[in-house]
């Protein structure tokens, strides 16, 4: 079990402007506990409608290199030393058709926005966390994975193998933070209602089977709050329970031989 999101006192939000991201950082923003939020997104009207809301608001293209990265962790350290838990919700999904032309550089993007930009925000909040951790705090690392990253979705090829990588990265992560008090909550949504799908024209279609926003976030938030390691719905759920969650013990007992045969 991870920590309470009713434990947290500042959490910074990314992919806040629109959909999944948006919707959580509201909803956490209105828990009793009353943590601070921190919206981060790059369209600035967004921003502003975040701001209206009660949220603070910081621009960034996650699609930064690690420099710029290194630098927005480094400043939001700064500006808000409370935060404590990480929502990584900014995501892009392109459609890849390898019997036609690939496009390299949205596959790049794409891969880098899904995957390595979130490996790299949790590598650089990293120290500020083991600090909080030393002095007995809890802290949260939540990114937002997907259902698919079990079952691939072969039209949408990258963004599947970009979300496995991320659940692959989320249990190795959770194991090797076991020790302390920074617990690691995979969100898998299944198909919910956002704007995801918006670039690829396929909105109007895919509406008649997602899962309505508000109950969504309903459910994900009741997921936060117990601390689940995985919270995942609807057929997101099916995939996980059947295919994934039988690995998570393998993945604590290939640690701990690691970890025995390392001391031999
Ligand atoms: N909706 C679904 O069916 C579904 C299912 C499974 C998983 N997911 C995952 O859920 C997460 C949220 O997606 P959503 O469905 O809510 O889609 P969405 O409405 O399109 O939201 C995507 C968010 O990501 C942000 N973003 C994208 N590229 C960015 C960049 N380069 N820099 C900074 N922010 C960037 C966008 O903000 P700006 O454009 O303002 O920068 C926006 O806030 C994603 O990781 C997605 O893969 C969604």
């Amino acid at each position: 079990m991870a920590p309470s999101i009713d434990k947290s006192k500042c959490v910074l939000v990314t992919g806040a402007t629109s959909g999944i991201g948006r919707a959580l950082a509201l909803a956490i923003a209105a828990l009793p506990s009353h943590p601070k939020v921190i919206g981060v997104g790059r369209r600035k009207d967004r921003l502003a409608g975040l701001k209206d809301a009660g949220i603070d608001a910081e621009e960034f293209d996650v699609n930064a290199d690690r420099v710029k990265t290194k630098d927005f962790v480094e400043e939001m350290i700064q500006k808000y030393p409370e935060i404590d838990t990480l929502v990584l919700a900014a995501g892009v999904q392109r459609e890849v058709n390898f019997k036609k032309q690939v496009d390299l550089d949205a596959i790049a993007t794409e891969l880098h926005v899904n995957y390595f930009s979130i490996l790299a925000m949790i590598s650089f909040f990293m120290p500020h966390f083991m600090t909080k951790s030393a002095s007995g705090q809890p802290c949260l690392i939540a990114p937002v994975t997907s259902g698919l990253a079990y079952i691939p979705a072969p039209w949408i090829a990258n963004y599947s193998a970009s979300k496995a990588a991320l659940h692959s990265l989320c249990s190795s992560l959770r194991v090797q933070l076991e020790d302390t008090t920074i617990g690691v909550i995979e969100i898998s949504p299944p198909l919910v209602e956002s704007e995801l799908h918006d670039a690829e024209g396929t909105t109007e279609a895919l509406s008649k089977f997602w899962m309505p926003l508000s109950e969504y976030i309903k459910e994900t938030i009741e997921g936060f709050q117990r601390g689940d390691s995985v919270v995942c719905n609807g057929m997101a759920k099916n995939a996980y329970e059947q295919f994934e969650k039988p690995k998570e013990q393998m993945v604590s007992e290939m640690a701990k031989r690691a970890a025995t045969h390392s001391k031999k």
